[in-house]
């Protein structure tokens, strides 16, 4: 790896301010190449208990700073990240694989959540409330949750974790990560820097681990630790909701979408295109919020077919470290794998090709640009995340086909619609079953405006002031026995 950053970045694991190698490791790969990056350590499930007891212990110290305190802590944190951030862009671009023009764009995004929310832990208000008895008086103050655990995931490596550290952090909490193993180096040069900007020993911690599970064990079962956030698959977010179910722990969800993206007649063609383009292939299609559904009203189905196709025969698939790539590799086999059977799968019922469909030239993981029509509501592909750089078409009639069509799933995290008709929007806005909808508008994914899902995608938001809100418990205290 030969990334210019002021202080090296780590490839050791943090724990308690320390840090931690093994004799275990694995290698993290670079998904454009299949090169090795670096050994981080293999991590074992007493490794991750030291983590929490290193949190329990830092807890009482951090909590009861004021927040102002912590604010200045985070706000050097999100300087250090700003200073670094070509740095951590290339890191990211190395490890993950998108486009490193998407990386700098990330490294801005996560370290926006550090700013905001620094800033936002100083608004933790509570409420004074009008009594019922005239020898009393109701108060209600926020207090930090406690230990929290963070399962984070590798297609946002960093912007995942400061949504969640940012927040935890600046409520008062302390916690423990542990990321996934295709993208630990972000969240270890995260931890150097929030370190290098004064969070103490134990409020941050970082465990790499190849043990998913036993180390997802502990971190459910331990009564410490009072709350987990997950963005990941919805299935593994089952486990860990049932395994979090002993210890009642608070629980933030950011799970699997299956986004539709409406496009009706009466929507700005180009507006449309744009939207599409960006809400499909932001980081080769493997983002939650993708549109993984793209409904195409029969009017302006063929116009906008072509104008897909033509957008989409500009974008450059080469690795990320090339300037000029737009699309890079998808993250391992697997997902290749996955892509080419939905596809296979589609075509096999009737779907038709337009573009791409087949893996690119120059790499084992990467894919073509696609663009698929005949699409119909029960097929697989319209049913399961793609998670690559596959639009697939679905032609509809009328505005309560596409709610209906769009509804049918039991994901709900976010949805898009493409129309110049106000009363219109506003009406299919309200009527779909999604956290967030995105009107002419393909990417909305910021610090201030909340993120989550509704149904199987998720619990709870990210960002915003709701975001803090789930790292913090809200006391009543009613004071009594006072003279008139
Ligand atoms: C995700 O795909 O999980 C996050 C996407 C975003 O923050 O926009």
């Amino acid at each position: 790896m030969n990334i210019k950053s002021s202080t090296p970045f780590p490839t050791a694991a943090l724990i308690g301010g320390e840090w931690v190698t093994s004799k275990k490791t694995f290698p993290v790969l670079d998904p454009a190449t299949g090169d090795k990056l670096a050994d981080v350590p293999d991590l074992t499930p007493d490794d991750a208990k030291r983590a929490i007891d290193a949190a329990h212990q830092a807890f009482p110290a951090w909590a009861a700073k004021p927040a102002k305190e912590r604010a200045q802590i985070l706000r050097k944190w999100y300087d250090l990240i700003i200073a670094e951030s070509e740095a951590l862009a290339q890191l990211m671009t190395a490890e993950q694989g998108k486009p490193l023009t998407e990386s700098r764009g990330e490294v801005a995004y996560g370290a926006s959540f550090i700013e905001w929310f620094a800033e936002e832990g100083k608004r933790a208000y509570g409420h004074t409330i009008p009594t019922t008895v005239a020898s009393r008086r109701y108060v209600t103050i926020k207090q930090p949750i406690g230990v929290c655990a963070a399962i984070t995931p590798w297609n946002f490596p960093i912007a995942m974790i400061t949504r969640k550290v940012g927040c935890a952090l600046a409520a008062g909490c302390t916690i423990v990560v542990k990321p996934s193993e295709e993208t630990p180096l972000c969240a270890l040069a995260l931890a150097k820097l929030a370190q290098d900007a004064g969070v103490p020993a134990g409020a941050f911690n970082v465990i790499t681990t190849l043990d998913s599970p036993a180390v997802g064990k502990v971190l459910t079962a331990d009564d410490r630790v009072r709350k987990l956030t997950f963005t990941g698959s919805t299935e593994v977010g089952k486990i860990l909701y049932r395994q979090c179910a002993d210890t009642i722990k608070k629980l933030t969800l950011e799970l699997g979408g299956n986004a539709p993206l409406i496009i009706f007649d009466d929507a700005d063609l180009q507006q449309a295109v744009a939207g599409t383009m960006a809400s499909k292939f932001r980081n080769a299609g493997q983002t939650c919020v993708c549109a993984n559904r793209i409904l195409v009203q029969a009017g302006i189905f063929d116009k906008f077919v072509a104008a897909l196709k033509e957008a989409a025969g500009k974008l450059v698939v080469a690795p990320g470290r090339d300037a000029k790539s737009t699309v890079g590799p998808l993250i391992n086999a697997d997902a290749i794998e996955k892509v080419k059977s939905l596809l296979s799968n589609a075509v096999s019922q009737g779907a038709k090709v337009e573009m791409g469909g087949k893996p690119d030239d120059h790499g084992a993981l990467f894919f073509s640009p696609t663009v698929v029509t005949g699409v119909t509501a029960d097929m697989t592909i319209a049913n399961e995340e793609i998670f690559g750089p596959v639009a697939s078409l679905i032609r509809f009639e009328t505005e309560a086909d596409a709610i209906r069509i769009a509804n049918n799933t039991p994901f709900g995290l976010a949805a898009y619609l493409f129309s110049q008709n106000v009363s219109r929007a506003w009406r299919v806005a309200e009527a779909l079953e999604a956290g967030m909808v995105g009107v002419n508008e393909g990417v909305f994914s910021n610090e201030v405006a909340p993120f989550g899902g509704i149904k199987q995608s998720g619990l709870g938001r990210e960002g915003a002031d709701e975001g803090l809100n789930e790292y913090l418990e809200t006391k009543m205290i009613c004071l009594g026995g006072m003279n008139a």
